[in-house]
């Protein structure tokens, strides 16, 4: 879900190389024929492509379902959409904010409960959600942003604590600032990773059955200095 973006391709061609059959979707439709011409060279055992706007959630149930028919089973989704928005837009007026937040969070909570069900009725399965590190704490920055990663957090972990006794895997994937084209207005500094790197770690991730993932590694524990400033100072701070 969200084939055309950055960490997706990365990730897609790591799994295409493995002989992986995709079902990719997107709402760009030359992107996603680019996606899937260069999954096909990788290796790519079979690729479907679906051309949608992943807002709109009525139209999951039957998109998810004809991902299922054209797989035959579904073992992995990595939902990887998202917005980044513009925060003092959304500080300003509501309808902005309304529209990361469908998104950002509406859209994966729905497509997850799809896919959680289906994979509880496979009993087994692995949903795999991009979140980030904005989720972690609230920065007058991108708190619009990362309300949507937050609260999704939340529900990933209500969910995991749901489905992985049926042998449903849920991985929080949590990046750090990565070069993609949501980030290119930004400028690049040394914590900026490559999405290669990201994917590589996503992987892995599966792999060793992760529940969050920190990604690169060095998030963890940027993150847990984050989360331990007393907010008395936290809310002095410009970040
Ligand atoms: N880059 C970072 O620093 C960073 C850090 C932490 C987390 N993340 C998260 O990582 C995920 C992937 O982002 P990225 O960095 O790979 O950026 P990206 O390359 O800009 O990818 C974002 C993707 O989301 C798609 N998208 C947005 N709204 C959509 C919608 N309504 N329906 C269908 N597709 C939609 C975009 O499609 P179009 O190309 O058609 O617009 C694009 O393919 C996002 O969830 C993001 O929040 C990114």
């Amino acid at each position: 879900m969200g084939a055309t973006s950055a960490i997706a391709i990365a990730t897609s061609r790591l799994l295409a190389a493995r002989k992986a059959s995709f079902y990719l979707v997107a709402r760009s439709g030359a992107k996603l024929e680019a996606v899937a011409s260069d999954l096909r060279t990788r290796g790519a055992t079979s690729v479907t492509l679906k051309l949608m706007d992943l807002d709109d959630t009525a139209q999951h149930p039957q998109m998810l379902e004809s991902a299922a028919a054209a797989l035959g089973e579904i073992d992995l989704a990595l939902i990887a959409h998202g917005v980044l928005g513009d925060q003092e837009q959304a500080q300003a007026d509501y309808s902005v904010t309304e529209a990361i937040l469908r998104t950002n969070l509406l859209s994966p909570v729905s497509l997850c409960t799809w896919l959680g069900n289906y994979f509880e009725a496979q009993r087994r399965g692995v949903l795999a959600v991009i979140s980030s590190v904005a989720g972690d704490r609230g920065r007058k920055s991108n708190y619009i942003y990362g309300t949507t990663k937050g609260a999704l957090n939340i529900f990933l972990d209500g969910l995991r604590n749901r489905i992985d006794r049926h042998g449903v895997h849920v991985l929080t994937i949590r990046p750090g600032f990565v070069a993609t084209p949501m980030t290119a207005h930004l400028r690049r500094n040394a914590l900026f990773a490559d999405p290669n790197t990201v994917a590589r770690g996503i992987v892995k991730a599966i792999e060793r059955r992760k529940d969050v993932v920190y990604l690169p590694a060095v998030w963890a524990p940027i993150m847990l200095i984050v989360r331990s400033i007393p907010r008395s100072i936290f809310k002095r701070l410009n970040m």
